[in-house]
């Protein structure tokens, strides 16, 4: 089984393909390619990612990227890279249906990308030539994210299923930052695909969610908890935003409170927003406000800038751990994931393990690679394997408020 997967949510370009043998409890996966392309230094012009932005760039970047995805994985001598040769023609028949086939196939494509020039160019050109058989499945990310980003990673996916004959999956972003944690890295620096027992309990916190997700069998997902305002990384950017960090913040305050730094008298408390609610709901828009008012009122010293900073990771840090907690013992997890750009924070990593092995040393505990953190194609390939169902082309659409 070999899956090509197409993420553009946001504002990474990613194509992955994978190939997996086994079975489904026991599978083993090769990853043929896993190539992402970051927009991030265009949008952080702008102070976060301008949708017809990113929009354009994945419009730009999809078919350079697919045409490296199948000469990296391999397959490239699989397909003809010559435009496909006309059937031997014996007939004045046979010439006007080979024609016209090839008339609703371009027709059909330009349907499909109406709303994609930019792109519709390009797949004319180095897309409509190739033929694919080495494919089974083509796997895309139809939602949650920004709208024109979404759409034109989906139109581009319902493009090659339909030129290639191949069914497609539509993927949940949420579940591909799921599933990245099933990748772990053997000793022999491959990777291999864990085994979890179920209920498991994943906490998802990126850019756009914070959520904690109720597991018990592949694609069976229930969300038990999730923010009422403001998403984790959401806040990270925000705060960082405040302290003067460019776009997007969460990577850089991360950094800066791993540094050390001697002397640093500056003292600060923030809250820690529903630490003690019975829910498992979030909240850091009060936090990113308390954080507005401190540092309104304060010298802009070096030191106090490291101090809020710290201080606001460890709130964000202490409430996501305490939830994730008190809820796995509510639930009877038997394995905790984490998943999510925000799952790349090291205190994160750390403070959740120290907790599970004090609390619930019993219970599994599944991060993903830092690698696989953000957003890319090859999370989007192991959801679609482990959970995916294979539609039609033409029933796919995006869905930029999907839940899971
Ligand atoms: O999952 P992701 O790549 O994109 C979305 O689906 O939203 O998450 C991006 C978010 C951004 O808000 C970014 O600031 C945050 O993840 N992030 C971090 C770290 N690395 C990325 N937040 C805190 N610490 C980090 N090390
Ligand atoms: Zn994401």
């Amino acid at each position: 089984m070999r899956i090509l997967a197409i993420e553009t949510s946001c504002d990474e370009t990613a194509i992955a393909i994978a190939e997996f043998s086994g079975s489904q409890k026991n599978p083993k996966i090769k990853i043929l390619s896993n190539i992402v392309s970051s927009q991030v230094k265009l949008h952080a012009h702008y102070g976060g990612v301008v949708p017809n932005l990113a929009k354009r760039e994945h419009q730009r970047n999809l078919v350079p990227i697919l045409m490296k995805a199948l000469k990296e994985s391999g397959i490239s001598k699989k397909y003809s890279s010559s435009p496909s040769k006309l059937p031997r023609i014996n007939s004045i028949e046979k010439i006007q249906k080979e024609s016209s086939r090839q008339a609703r196939t371009i027709k059909t494509i330009g349907q499909i990308l109406e709303r994609e020039s930019e792109l519709l160019k390009h797949v004319e050109k180095k897309i409509l030539p190739l033929k694919v058989s080495a494919i089974d499945a083509i796997a895309v990310t139809y939602g949650p994210g920004l709208a024109p980003a979404l759409w034109v990673g989906v139109n581009f996916a319902k493009a090659l299923s339909y030129l290639w004959k191949k069914p497609l999956i539509p993927v949940n972003h949420m579940a591909g930052h799921l599933y990245s944690a099933f990748l772990q890295k053997n000793k022999a620096e491959s990777y291999q695909l864990l085994v979890t027992s179920y209920p498991a309990l994943a906490l998802l916190v990126s850019g756009g969610h914070t959520e904690l997700v109720l597991m018990k069998s592949h694609g069976n997902f229930k969300v038990v908890g999730e923010t009422l305002d403001d998403a984790a990384g959401e806040a990270f950017d925000k705060v960082a935003r405040i302290l003067g960090f460019s776009y997007p913040g969460g990577p850089l305050i991360s950094a800066l409170t791993e540094m050390k730094f001697k002397d640093l008298k500056f003292k600060v408390t923030l809250p820690r927003p529903m630490i003690n609610t019975k829910d498992s709901n979030f909240s850091f828009s009060g936090l990113k406000t308390a954080v507005l008012y401190l540092w309104r009122d304060i010298k802009h010293t070096q030191s106090a800038k490291i101090a809020v900073a710290k201080e606001f990771q460890d709130a964000v840090v202490e409430v996501l751990v305490r939830k994730t907690i008190d809820a796995a013992k509510k639930y009877k997890i038997k394995t905790i994931l984490l998943g999510g750009g925000v799952s790349a924070n090291s205190l994160l990593r750390k403070n959740l393990l120290q907790s599970i092995e004090k609390e619930m040393p019993e219970t599994g505990y599944l991060l993903p690679v830092t690698s696989m953190t953000g957003d890319n194609a090859l999370m989007i390939v192991l959801a679609a394997f482990f959970a995916g169902k294979k539609m039609a082309w033409n029933k796919v659409g995006a869905d930029a408020n999907l839940r899971l």
